[in-house]
């Protein structure tokens, strides 16, 4: 183990906000592109290795590759996420003033469109908006439904990019939370600006990969699949290179962060909703454990029977970590099935401390990942993150790791 603090910027979103068509949409989960950029040329990557994120969210690791002339696959569980990765490629192909184009033109008649359906009975769509901004989306949504393919998508990836500041909702902490003071912005001018980002990026992705000829770029492969089981996936070859993050076993619901994405496009009923929450790798605090599972990992019983005896502000708390790990175990044994031989992984994690116990998930998942065939290169620290401050008042300022575990897959 080693630390490399410069990493620091690269392993979070912050990273890709000066990146061409990456800053459009924030995915506030996501690692930079010149994290995967790093990670290539450490690994020496070239266009005969086939690179895969299991994890792929905004598809960080799938545009990094496409612009860099290498082939990849990634996979999603969440609609959102799978729907941006297979989204941001057709950005890289629009000629300037294209998008413009298509939006003058719709503009000024989205206020003739009926208002699309939205799946109204999820409680927060009853208070993210003003009435106003809610009947102006929906009309756009319907006027963005109407586009045809590739106009369709890329609209309604910029209409997604625009819902957090044309609510009074705010991605700010570990779930979507109101802001009833908010300044929020009227979904017209939000979309102008996107458009004019657009317009900007269509012309410094000239410069931004000078060294590669858009003939040269290769379309990652996208599926919305869950990383648990990968037996349906179509794998063109042996992946020879994985770069990814999983979610971290921080209570994180990625199906509330991204609900008004979800509401206003993949489901129309709160029980959809639902189903997509317990679909996904169970790192949030509704993760069920079913009654044959175990702490699959010795430290993991250890935590999981010392949180068990205190008494926690949520009790569901050993339930999801034991949760957390039987995936995790799952997930590394089926990257070893694909893998080739030799395929080198690298993996950013987050440490996790619950009432003052610290979880070493970077060191559990490579214990893990060596008992599962791979062997453990490094782990590299790339930043310590501090704890609540009614933690640290009651346990001391102990920094949580956030590591990148390196792995190579036996021969
Ligand atoms: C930390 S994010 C990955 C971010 C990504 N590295 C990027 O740069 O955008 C973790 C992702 O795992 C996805 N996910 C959750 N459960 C999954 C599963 N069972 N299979 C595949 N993906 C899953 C989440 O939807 C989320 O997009």
């Amino acid at each position: 183990m080693r630390e490399e603090l410069r990493l620091r910027s690269s392993v979070s979103y912050v990273g890709n906000k000066d990146v061409p068509f990456l800053r459009i949409y924030r995915y506030k989960e996501a690692f930079a592109y010149r994290f995967v950029k790093d990670f290539f040329s450490r690994f020496e990557v070239d266009s005969s290795d086939y690179v895969f994120d299991p994890f792929s969210g905004l598809g960080t690791t799938l545009f990094t590759a496409m612009v860099s002339g290498i082939p990849s696959l990634g996979i999603d569980r969440l609609p959102i996420a799978y729907f941006i990765s297979k989204t941001l490629p057709l950005f890289l192909f629009l000629r300037e003033g294209e998008v413009r184009t298509v939006w003058t033109s719709l503009s000024p008649k989205v206020e003739e469109y009926d208002p699309a359906e939205v799946a109204m009975d999820v409680p927060i769509m009853q208070t993210a908006f003003s009435e106003e901004n809610l009947l102006l989306l929906r009309k756009l949504k319907s006027a963005i439904d109407e586009l045809v393919s590739p106009y369709n998508e890329i609209f309604l990836l910029l209409f997604f990019s625009i819902l957090e500041e044309c609510s009074f909702t705010s991605k700010d902490g570990q779930f979507l939370r109101i802001k009833k003071d908010k300044r929020v912005a009227n979904p017209i001018e939000a979309m102008d600006r996107k458009v004019a980002q657009v317009e900007q990026d269509v012309r410094r992705m000239r410069y931004f990969a000078p060294d590669l000829d858009v003939s040269d770029w290769i379309m990652p492969d996208v599926y919305f699949g869950d990383t648990r089981r990968l037996s349906g996936i179509q794998f063109k070859r042996k992946p020879t290179v994985v770069i990814t993050s999983p979610p971290y076993a921080n209570r994180y619901d990625y199906t509330r962060t991204y609900s008004l994405e979800l509401c206003f496009h993949f489901v129309r009923t709160f029980e959809e909703l639902r189903a997509i929450r317990f679909g996904i790798l169970r790192s949030h605090i509704e993760s069920k454990v079913q009654a044959d599972e175990e702490p699959p990992h010795p430290a993991v019983e250890e935590v999981v029977e010392i949180l068990s005896r205190k008494k926690l502000n949520n009790p569901k708390i050993p339930d999801m970590i034991t949760a957390y790990f039987v995936d995790m175990q799952k997930v590394i044994r089926e990257w070893y099935k694909v893998c080739a031989p030799g395929a080198k992984v690298a993996v950013v994690v987050d440490n996790v401390r619950f009432e003052g116990e610290m979880i070493p998930v970077d060191l559990i998942l490579s214990d893990m990942a060596e008992k599962s065939g791979f062997e453990v290169k490094e782990v590299i620290v790339a930043r310590y993150k501090g704890n609540s401050s009614q933690q640290m008042r009651k346990y001391g300022r102990i920094p949580v790791r956030e590591s990148i575990v390196v792995w190579e897959r036996s021969g």
